[in-house]
């Protein structure tokens, strides 16, 4: 392969070339993977090597001094510290501002196109689209135990998993998937002991102490934490936890879908909420099969005139509240934490509108569930996901 440092006339050449044809208008991609008919055309923000070395500024002569300013490849797209190609190289790479190593450049991973479509699903491409139906609709369903709910179809929320600890093998929390790396949880979950080796997550489940044949295993590559989750207020609860492996997606392994970004839950609205968690108040053991329960959309100042002077744990705009007001008796409870709240959006897939965070007690009257916001959050977890 040729040195930078040489490309570097050879290219002003080429670029003359390929301007006076008239070629300039050429679509650029900021997705996460380049086109290998457009070898210089990737615009995404990775921005570390294949290594994990961090990317040196374009603009900059730190630590290395070089040639490829913005100025002089006005069309390269030398954006801050990006990976770009901007000498036709055979894929993005950048100047790294690691030092210690001879090194003065290194590719930067990014995939070709093609690979990335050939592996399904990144976020919310396909996503909330059960193939297992749940009986009824979970609009109209109104019986039941999670408290006042019903035993859930397996299959049917097929982006649940549980989180288990390896100590006691144990249910701990619940959780969503969202891509097939992530899964989407409460920090409160993870927050006491934050090593990702300590635990792991299971999906496609459904009774707990039968192996049915959906199941899978994961373990925990990383946890990574909301950074202003506060343990007393418990606001900001949410965590990712992304595994070690790939998950392979089943009829019965599923991701759910995010919800547009700061759109607000509709007061008055059915939404559902699942999991093992106990299925009265104080009442071990927990369930052993999956269940769920269909509740409404509380208003928030309501929620938070009640609940926010008489607990610790305060209701922010970042949460949403969910239950029965008057009645109570429907509810997530101890055990359900992390897990899903979701509704059906105008396009038939299922979105992640929360996360089961806290409550006073469970599905008592005026004392609806609090769960965070998922749409609050969208920023937070894109970043942490192609970061
Ligand atoms: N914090 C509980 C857990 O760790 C979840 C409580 C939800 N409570 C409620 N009333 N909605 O499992």
């Amino acid at each position: 392969m040729l040195k930078k440092m040489e490309l570097y006339f050879f290219i002003s050449l080429l670029e003359f070339v390929i301007t006076s044809e008239g070629i300039e208008s050429r679509k650029f991609k900021d997705t996460d993977c380049f086109d290998v008919d457009d070898i210089s055309g990737y615009r995404g923000i990775k921005q570390k090597t294949m290594n994990g070395w961090k990317c040196q500024m374009w603009k900059r002569n730190k630590p290395w001094q070089h040639d490829f300013k913005p100025k002089k490849y006005p069309d390269a797209g030398l954006t801050k510290n990006y990976c770009r190609n901007p000498d036709n190289d055979t894929e993005p790479w950048c100047f790294t501002v690691k030092t210690s190593i001879k090194k003065q450049w290194d590719y930067c991973g990014v995939q070709r196109c093609e690979v990335i479509e050939a592996t399904p699903a990144p976020l919310n491409e396909t996503c909330g689209i059960p193939d297992i139906l749940s009986v009824s609709t979970r609009q109209i369903k109104t019986v039941g135990q999670i408290v006042g709910g019903v035993e859930s179809v397996p299959g049917s929320i097929p982006w649940q998993i549980t989180i288990q600890m390896k100590l006691d093998n144990e249910l701990h929390c619940g959780g969503s998937i969202i891509t097939e790396l992530f899964i989407l949880t409460a920090a409160h979950c993870v927050y006491y002991d934050q090593t990702a080796s300590n635990y792991y997550i299971i999906v496609g489940e459904h009774a707990l102490d039968t192996s049915e044949g959906n199941e899978r295993r994961y373990n925990l590559a990383q946890i990574i934490l909301h950074e202003n989750y506060d343990d007393m207020t418990v606001e900001n609860d949410i965590a990712l936890l992304k595994t070690q492996n790939e998950m392979t997606f089943t009829s019965y392994i599923k991701p759910i879908c995010l919800p547009e970004a700061d759109s607000l839950p509709v007061v008055g609205s059915t939404v559902t909420v699942s999991g093992w968690g106990v299925t009265k108040q104080n009442a071990r053991p927990l369930s052993n099969q999956l269940r769920e329960v269909s509740i409404v959309i509380v208003d928030n100042n309501k929620c938070q005139n009640k609940l926010n002077s008489i607990s610790i744990e305060q209701v922010t705009n970042n949460a949403v509240c969910a239950g029965i007001w008057s009645e109570g008796g429907k509810d997530s409870c101890q055990g359900d934490s992390g897990g899903p709240l979701f509704a059906e959006s105008s396009d038939g897939q299922y979105d992640l509108i929360g996360i089961v965070s806290w409550g006073i007690g469970c599905g008592k009257s005026k004392k609806p569930g609090v769960y965070t916001r998922v749409s609050a959050y969208i920023d937070w977890i894109e970043s942490k996901i192609y970061d």
